[in-house]
């Protein structure tokens, strides 16, 4: 067992079996040995690849969201630019090269970063150099003004709770320590768990036995707050991330090591752990904020109706025929069903005076 498996065990040993939502968040964001705290894992040296890796279209095209988006906000002099999670800072570096493009909008915004790992902040440091940007760690320290903000995979990496159904009712799943003590395994709480305590985003009472329900308690709070902010202040957010439109009774917490699936229970905090995300869910804690919601739809959708392949002609111009080759991959790989473009899927959670966001189909 690692160090930070030795002290999940202790804590373990001395209080019992733990929520799967507090070991994934031990293993993300332990202050000492989180995965996200000591590592840098995107890339092809890393452990997985996000989308602004992939092409630098996808920042460029959110950019111009950004832009478009805050022209139907009324232009307003003063306004906050925020990404959540950036990872390396790509994403964002892409989108100001594109928003360059309106000074006017350069000018009013301030840009905020929300990222709790010291380590993917210094890689941001590097990649933004020379811009002005602010690091906090939650959304709440960002000031209260009109909004823009940005996540790409951030939603997936945020701890889940699993229930699972049982005889006598729903049952939280748990991690216990294995017989001999070197591992973990999952139990079920003794318990039946009512479904009132389980916060399930939509009624589960008809589930056949075995379903598995996940619930992100901070993923709903963090809609939540977006749309509270947005409603109050003005703007809108984009959301994107792999997931569902509606709730699934079925698991999809996920470990990944060096581009490969890895046991979820295996040396927590040296390998990245994610759950799809229930799009439905996040929209309706949005919504009961007061904000309204378009989508989700499918990043491929998305990305084609803001002209992905207009850019990609835009940018083949001049390039060198290995350079074409791979801007078209990038592109594809992007928007192809098969790969990233069904799966991923785009959320705005806007002010409701927005209703008609680039991309996006206006809300019913
Ligand atoms: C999967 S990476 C995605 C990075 C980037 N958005 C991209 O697309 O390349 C998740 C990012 O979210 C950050 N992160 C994880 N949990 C977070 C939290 N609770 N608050 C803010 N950032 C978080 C990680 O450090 C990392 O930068």
């Amino acid at each position: 067992m690692n160090a930070l498996g030795r002290r999940i065990a202790a804590a373990i040993r001395q209080a019992g079996p733990i929520s799967v939502a507090t070991y994934m968040a031990a293993a993300l964001g332990d202050p000492e040995h989180g995965y996200y705290t000591r590592r840098q894992p995107i890339g092809l040296s890393g452990d997985f690849i996000t989308a602004p890796e992939v092409s630098q279209i996808f920042g460029e095209l959110l950019g111009l969201w950004c832009a478009a988006t805050w022209e139907l906000m009324g232009r307003p002099p003063r306004a906050v630019l925020v990404e959540l999670g950036p990872g390396r800072g790509t994403l964002m570096a892409d989108a100001l090269r594109a928003m360059a493009a309106v000074p006017a909008m350069c000018a009013a915004v301030e840009i905020h970063l929300v990222e709790t790992s010291p380590t993917l902040r210094a890689v941001q440091a590097e990649t933004l150099r020379g811009i002005p940007v602010r690091w906090c760690e939650r959304l709440a320290e960002v000031p209260d003004a009109p909004l823009l903000l940005l996540a790409n995979e951030l939603f997936d990496a945020l701890a889940v709770r699993q229930f699972q159904r049982g005889l006598t009712g729903w049952h939280e799943r748990l991690i216990a320590l294995t017989a001999d003590g070197a591992g973990f395994r999952f139990v079920l709480s003794p318990l039946a768990v009512p479904e009132s305590g389980m916060g399930a985003p939509v009624s589960v009472a008809g589930a056949p036995l075995q379903s598995i329900v996940e619930v992100c308690p901070g993923g709903l709070a963090l809609a939540q707050e977006i749309g509270e902010r947005v409603a109050r202040a003005g703007g809108a957010a984009l959301i994107v991330d792999y997931g569902t439109a509606t709730t699934r009774l079925h698991e999809t917490l996920q470990a990944v090591r060096r581009h490969g699936s890895h046991p979820v229970l295996a040396a927590p905090g040296e390998a990245d752990l994610a759950a799809h995300v229930d799009f439905g869910a996040l929209a309706a804690a949005a919504r009961r904020a007061g904000a309204i919601t378009l989508g989700p739809i499918e990043q491929g959708v998305f990305f084609g109706a803001l002209g992905i392949a207009e850019r990609l002609t835009a940018l083949e111009r001049g390039a060198t025929p290995a350079q074409r080759a791979a801007l078209r991959s990038g592109a594809a790989r992007l928007t192809d069903p098969g790969q990233m473009g069904s799966l991923f899927k785009v959320l705005a959670i806007a002010h409701p005076a927005l209703t008609d966001l680039p991309g996006l189909p206006r809300p019913c």
